[in-house]
């Protein structure tokens, strides 16, 4: 589902600020995209930053790579949304358009997705970084909703994505207190999968994306086309959903691949062609 997003224009009537690059894309020849968020010191999330994440999410949509890796600074994954932009009831709905189009856009990406997250990931950034199918986290990371402390609640999936990964009362209880955890209590808790030390954790999370980029690339979209769409759905009719995409995926070139290489070679041993 492709959210609309509202425009925020100047005094003038232009967008603000679309021409500076605020959110890179790179497509590497391992066939994974890398965007990297470079707004300012803190990677604030503001509109425009938003919309070009939402341009490039689709983009990424409609001629995907191998895999994503979504990335901020060493210090800043992202700070949350601009609080600059804030500014009552009427601001909100533009805000908030932007975080359900941007990241929606990017949970809808059918391939997988990997935040590495070094730094502070609050507000937002924790938010982005939970529309992705994996946050990895370097030991220094840290992660929060810190919205209450502005009175507010959060507007891009924290109370949502969030309850998903760790349960209702450990999200509350974040969510009501703002309390910022660091990496290993988010892996304890479920909202980070691998805490990365001793390395960039950039560098691991394109390690790990590279590996996902070689594999049956429609089989992978597929899983999350089922995990992600049965969440919202009753039992028997995720099940018919699982059922509707396993007849799917043998349509697939790496299907007859990866059945025809056991047979002939054991386990473990095919070489896809992401198609
Ligand atoms: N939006 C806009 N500006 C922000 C921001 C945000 N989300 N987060 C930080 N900034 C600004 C600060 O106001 C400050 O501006 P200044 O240099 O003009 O004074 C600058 O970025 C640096 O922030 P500072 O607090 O001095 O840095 P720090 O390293 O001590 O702390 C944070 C960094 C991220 C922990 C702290 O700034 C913070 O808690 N930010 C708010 C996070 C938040 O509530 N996000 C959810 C928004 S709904």
């Amino acid at each position: 589902m492709r959210v609309p997003r509202p425009a925020v224009r100047d005094a003038t009537g232009k967008v603000a600020g679309m021409t500076d690059t605020l959110v890179a894309v790179e497509r590497r020849d391992d066939g994974v995209a890398l965007v990297t968020l470079q707004n300012g010191k803190v990677n604030s999330l503001s509109t425009t930053v938003l919309s070009q994440l939402q341009d490039i999410a689709e983009d990424l949509t409609a001629t995907p790579p191998g895999a994503v890796v979504v990335t901020g600074s060493e210090r800043f994954f992202a700070a949350g949304a601009d609080i600059t932009e804030f500014g009552g009831a009427e601001k909100a709905p533009v805000i908030g358009g932007h975080f359900l189009g941007a990241l929606e856009a990017l949970a809808g990406i059918p391939r997988v997705t990997i935040a590495a997250v070094s730094g502070y990931a609050l507000g937002g950034g924790c938010e982005l970084s939970m529309a992705c199918d994996f946050r990895l986290a370097s030991d220094t990371a840290t992660f929060g909703q810190p919205e209450i402390l502005l009175g507010i609640i959060p507007g891009g999936g924290g109370t949502q994505r969030l309850t998903r990964l760790v349960g209702p009362s450990k999200a509350k209880e974040l969510v009501l207190t703002g309390r910022q955890i660091g990496a290993e209590e988010a892996l304890a808790i479920g909202l980070v999968d691998e805490v990365v030390s001793g390395r960039p954790v950039l560098d691991r999370a394109l390690e790990l994306a590279a590996e996902y980029a070689k594999g049956p690339l429609v089989a992978q979209a597929l899983t999350k086309q089922a995990i992600d769409g049965g969440l919202d759905l009753s039992l028997a009719d995720a099940l018919r959903l699982e059922h509707e995409l396993f007849v799917r995926v043998f349509e697939s070139e790496d299907a007859e691949i990866g059945v025809s290489s056991f047979k002939e070679n054991g386990p473990g041993k095919a070489t896809f062609t992401g198609r």
